[in-house]
């Protein structure tokens, strides 16, 4: 009998992977799959991201890389960050990973063990409480609000801090509520953390770009009162179509970066070369590509928003930002888990239960919306035919 590591009966999962197994399954019997499941945008990498890569490895990055990432790709990330933020960055606290995920892994086994408290968004990715649970760390919930069009209130989160608090975790916009959290409550969190100079940070931006009806997008890169305790999470999965690259970035305070940069160096030694260079290519190219998928998401959001809330028994915030909504369907009778499993098996439609990010999505189910708006049409008749032939209606 082999013995593992107690941790690793603590360790969650993603519930989208599963539920992308579940309708392959299905998919090859022969039914007809609607996958609203999925986390990533249903657009392909643009043509000159893709060339770059092809060209890196044409031209013989073959190699191992710096484990922070090549110099370039650190400046063009100080860079971009200089244009959308207006700040300041240095290269040297880019730390470039395999996907932005790592940021995460790396912030919550930095600052988690037993005895330690780590706040975290719930409903919210549910990697955040994972984590937190392998690290040994205690999860802290920071309770999001369907009225508040999923924010959180900041003085909320600054009751929850304690002595034993070391991190905080932030993600606006948000998955997979598709909130954004107000400028004015970040600005209240901010000034309300400076009472507690032990707490760190992680923002988690990576859909800092993907927002509607000139919802804004505040980095906390903004507050120099954060800057030595911040961690920003960001990376090109999302804005860029890339989340079968694996690329991802931290910008580190002073004070951690060497001990990121340890941990990659433990972890992956470095990003693939060819990756990095697609990745130069996407931060300085055309800002059209980007600014044609967003659009597109605009445009579905619109729709689904609209049609959600006209079905039975489901109420529908419309979102500020990321790909998905978080519709309540309390009223539909079904506890989320049954409704995603029965939404799958008798419509072919793929959602995930509000309950797979945490304890507080107990009346929801995630929709992602990157999807054509024909298949989100499609998807939203099935399902009303089907809540439409409950019992008693
Ligand atoms: C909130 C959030 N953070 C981070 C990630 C991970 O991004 P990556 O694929 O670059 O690791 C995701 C992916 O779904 C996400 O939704």
């Amino acid at each position: 009998m082999l013995q593992m590591a107690g941790r690793m009966g603590v360790l969650g999962t993603e519930t989208a992977f599963e539920v992308l197994a579940r309708a392959n399954a299905l998919a090859a019997e022969g039914r007809s799959i609607i996958n609203l499941g999925i986390g990533q945008p249903d657009f392909p990498t643009p043509e000159h991201i893709v060339e770059a890569g092809r060209k890196a490895l044409a031209d013989g990055h073959h190699g191992y890389t710096p484990a922070n990432g090549i110099p370039a790709l650190r400046a063009a990330v100080a860079a971009d960050l200089l244009r959308r933020h207006g700040v300041e960055v240095s290269p040297e606290l880019v730390l470039v990973v395999p996907g932005a995920k790592v940021t995460m892994f790396f912030s919550i086994l930095m600052f988690g063990e037993p005895g330690v408290e780590i706040l975290y968004p719930n409903p919210g990715f549910p990697i955040y409480e994972s984590v937190i649970r392998f690290s040994g760390a205690t999860p802290v919930p920071i309770p999001l609000h369907e009225a508040a069009g999923f924010s959180f209130s900041a003085n909320e989160v600054l009751d929850k801090i304690t002595p034993r608090t070391r991190l905080i975790i932030i993600n606006s916009p948000a998955n997979p509520t598709g909130g954004v959290v107000p400028r004015e409550e970040l600005d209240r969190l901010v000034a309300g953390l400076e009472r507690h100079p032990h707490v760190a940070v992680l923002s988690d931006e990576i859909y800092g770009e993907i927002l509607y009806d000139g919802a804004e997008h505040v980095s906390l890169l903004r507050y120099p009162s954060l800057r030595d305790r911040l961690i920003l999470l960001d990376g090109w999965s999302k804005t860029y179509a890339m989340t079968g690259w694996r690329l991802g970035y931290g910008v580190w305070p002073k004070q951690l970066f060497a001990h990121a940069e340890r941990l990659a160096i433990n972890c992956h030694s470095c990003v693939n070369a060819a990756t990095q260079f697609a990745g130069i290519a996407a931060l300085k190219g055309p800002r059209e590509p980007v600014e044609r998928m967003v659009r597109a998401f605009a445009e579905r959001r619109e729709y689904i928003a609209g049609a959600l809330n006209s079905l039975p028994g489901v109420r529908c915030a419309n979102p500020g930002g990321a790909f998905y909504t978080f519709p309540n369907v309390a009223g539909t009778g079904y506890d989320a888990k049954t409704l995603q499993t029965e939404l799958l098996d008798k419509t072919g439609v793929a959602t995930i239960a509000g309950t797979s990010f945490g304890s507080f999505g107990e009346d929801y189910i995630r929709i992602s919306y990157a999807n054509s708006l024909a298949n989100l049409q499609e998807a939203v008749e099935r399902i009303r035919k089907f809540l439409g032939n409950l019992p008693g209606r």
